[in-house]
């Protein structure tokens, strides 16, 4: 089942480029990042965007690109997915039915000592009032869709993006889901 692609979804903060590129260069997979691609789509970068034309213009552009690259890529690979990518319904249907959904996840405390570090970044983070809370409550939202998605699960607090990627492949070998 060498035909799957390897989708990392998780909370913004939680390593999926940095795990992703890794991910694609043990493999031996081509790497993409959803945001990339829509920033190449758009011709801007995507908290531009976001700040210029609000989150449900993106969620549309998000769709329409996660859409159009599964149409087009044939061959197996690795997508790096944006915190958000997996609110849509629609979205979370294609990920589960074009590869195995790996979920990174961190403690609120390292998203944001890492967050903070990429400040102006994440529009979606910059709410009035305190970063913190903003995250704690972005996180508890979205928990559910991210357990309910993902085929396994990987905490990235204490390990570098190679040795989580490593840890999938581990996990991939062990449960069968995809050649690796
Ligand atoms: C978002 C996460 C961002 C980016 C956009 C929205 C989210 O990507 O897609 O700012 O809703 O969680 P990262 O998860 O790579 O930061």
């Amino acid at each position: 089942m060498n035909d799957k692609h390897l989708f990392l979804i998780g909370f913004m903060g939680t390593g999926k480029s940095a795990t992703g590129t890794e991910l694609a260069r043990l493999t031996g997979r081509p790497y993409y990042d959803l945001d990339d691609l829509i920033a190449e789509d758009l011709g801007v970068p995507v908290p531009d965007y976001i700040r210029q034309h609000g989150e449900p213009a993106f969620r549309e552009t998000e769709h329409r690109i996660l859409g159009a690259w599964i149409e087009q890529t044939d061959q197996p690979s690795v997508l790096s997915c944006g915190g958000g990518a997996v609110l849509s319904a629609d979205n979370r249907t294609l990920l589960q039915s074009h590869g195995v959904v790996v979920r990174l996840n961190a403690s609120p405390d390292t998203v944001l000592a890492r967050v903070s570090k990429e400040q102006g970044t994440r529009p979606l983070l910059e709410s009035p009032g305190e970063l913190r809370s903003r995250i704690l409550e972005l996180m508890r939202e979205r928990e559910a869709v991210y357990t309910g998605i993902s085929d396994f699960s990987i905490e990235t607090d204490s390990i570098s993006p190679g040795q989580a990627a490593q840890m999938i492949i581990d996990s991939l070998k062990l449960t069968g889901q995809a050649t690796v």
